[in-house]
């Protein structure tokens, strides 16, 4: 795919983009004069119910980003206390992408890449097993140490004798009885080979009655794994290249150039040129050198070029100009940001995205490229979700949201699960710094915060808080009478849609929440 690059090489065209779309958008814009305009946070707006025949249920939160689509409009952060492994396996599961953070080291980086790639959704590969004279109590035991209530039972050679529900032998008197007694046989068992694809089994969980999990056996007898209806229930997997899903971050540096060519070979989908500030010319050069070698060397993998972050609609336009897929806007809106605090920096996120769509119309309708906006930074629950893409975006990428997973990396870490606090911390946070991880978003010679270390409540696996989200989120289209996203931003461009709320109106949003 040959992409079509922007004319505007000159700032005096910039500017007189600049200005007509700030006059659109602001009546009382004057230019050349210096008047602070009315900017607006996503807290700040809500939007209008409209006539709707859409059900929750009818709604699809699917979402392209150049050649890659995605199941739900969501990215993580690339942050060293949440986008690893584990996350992005999740995420994965669930058609979202999570951005591996650039770890010092490559071979970290791109071993916790290889291990999402190699994933199989929902696949549990080593559960604890029981052997053919292990008894009751033996699985009483398994029970309470790692609360699994569906054991299977190995023989010898591994192959599989049946699977015991601990439900079936509860409250049995005799705990010294063989589970081989109370398990559910081989031949009452619907069993699966290895090779299966994914679509199929979940097919069969959800349509076979009473098959509340699969085990995998293959021509031996050999118990391989097993699938879990619950966990396959929500997953849409999203694959690119037949490969999973998985994006991964990069620096302004000359060497990750090489490393970005190396998450490609691997198979990464997605690859972004992380910066607090996208607005200047290292992010601008590298996120050029990276598009071409998508465009030309790299035309097959057909990964998509994210860069960032900006808070302007020149930042927008100068990230346009070198072709990139998407532009990561938000600066000083982030959870755990300070930027505005202490560097006078940072633009409320629903005007900035508003500023970026408005621009990106024009740029559509000259026949341009116009990338896509992604939204990062303060986007913490599904209402804001919902007004970010009713705003404009295509995409929500969050941090503190997903900081309150269990496969966050500080939630692994610490073996983290729902009730528990979990640490979350700025890429410019004073332990970010000392450790030196964070170095590459602010620059090798960052000394001063601008960003805070802090706890979120674990909420525990992903894909069991996500599917209630997603509920959520779904809802809010529907109230709009939204079947998809494209439908919402058209909405979202209604004149009657979004009402401005005044501090009263804001108070009675949170009395709500602490109502509840
Ligand atoms: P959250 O979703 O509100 O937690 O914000 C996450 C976003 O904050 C990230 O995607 C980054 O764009 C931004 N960010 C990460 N670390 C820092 C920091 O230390 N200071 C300022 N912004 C940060």
């Amino acid at each position: 795919m040959i992409k079509k690059f922007l004319q505007f090489q000159s700032q005096e065209e910039r500017e007189w983009l600049l200005r007509k779309i700030m006059k659109d958008i602001y009546p009382n814009f004057q230019p050349g004069r210096c008047n602070p305009l009315p900017r607006y946070s996503l807290d700040e707006v809500a939007l209008t119910d409209r006539y709707s025949e859409v059900a929750p249920s009818d709604v699809d939160l699917s979402v392209s980003c150049g050649n890659i689509r995605l199941a739900a409009p969501l990215l993580t952060a690339p942050m060293d206390t949440l986008s690893g492994s584990e996350l992005g396996q999740a995420a994965f599961e669930l058609g979202m992408g999570c951005i591996i953070y650039r770890h010092k080291k490559a071979e970290v980086q791109f071993e916790w890449i290889k291990q999402i790639i190699n994933h199989s959704p929902c696949f549990v590969h080593q559960p604890k097993t029981l052997g053919s004279a292990d008894t009751l109590e033996d699985a009483a035991d398994i029970l309470q140490k790692y609360h699994y209530s569906t054991i299977p039972a190995v023989n010898a050679d591994k192959k599989l004798l049946g699977i015991l529900f601990t439900k079936n032998a509860a409250l049995k008197e005799n705990v010294s009885e063989p589970v081989t007694k109370w398990m559910t046989p081989l031949k009452d068992l619907i069993t699966i080979k290895p090779a299966e694809k994914f679509e199929i089994v979940r097919k069969r969980l959800l349509s076979e009655r009473g098959c509340s999990v699969l085990p995998v056996v293959d021509d031996n007898g050999v118990f391989c794994g097993m699938y879990f209806r619950k966990d396959c229930r929500p997953a849409k997997p999203a694959y690119h290249n037949g490969k999973p899903l998985v994006g991964m971050a990069v620096s302004v540096n000359p060497e990750d150039i090489k490393r970005a060519k190396k998450g490609l070979e691997l198979g990464v989908s997605l690859i972004v040129i992380d910066s607090s500030h996208g607005n200047c010319p290292p992010v601008i050069e590298q996120a050029d050198k990276i598009v071409k070698i998508i465009v030309t060397i790299a035309e097959l993998y057909g990964a998509a070029v994210i860069a960032g972050n900006v808070a302007s609609i020149d930042g927008y336009l100068r990230l346009a100009e070198v072709g990139v897929d998407a532009v990561k806007v938000g600066i000083g809106s982030g959870s755990i940001c300070t930027t505005s605090l202490v560097t006078g920096v940072g633009v409320p996120m629903f005007s900035l995205i508003r500023e970026c769509v408005c621009t990106r119309e024009y740029l559509i309708s000259e026949g341009k490229h116009a990338p896509i906006i992604i939204a990062d930074g303060g986007i913490n629950n599904t209402g804001q979700i919902v007004k970010a893409l009713a705003a404009g975006a295509h995409l929500c990428m969050a941090g503190k949201y997903f900081a309150a997973a269990q496969e966050s990396l500080a939630a692994v870490d610490s073996g983290a699960r729902a009730g528990d606090l979990v640490y979350y911390r700025g890429m410019a946070s004073r332990g970010a710094i000392r450790d030196r991880s964070a170095s590459f978003r602010y620059g090798t010679g960052k000394q001063a915060p601008e960003g805070v270390e802090g706890f979120v409540e674990c909420r525990g696996p992903l894909k069991s808080w996500w599917p209630q989200d997603e509920e959520l989120i779904c809802g809010g289209l529907s109230h709009v009478g939204a079947a998809t996203i494209e439908d919402l931003h058209k909405i979202g461009n209604e004149p009657y849609i979004w009402s401005l709320l005044s501090s009263a109106g804001q108070r009675q949003m949170e009395t709500r929440v602490l109502r509840e």
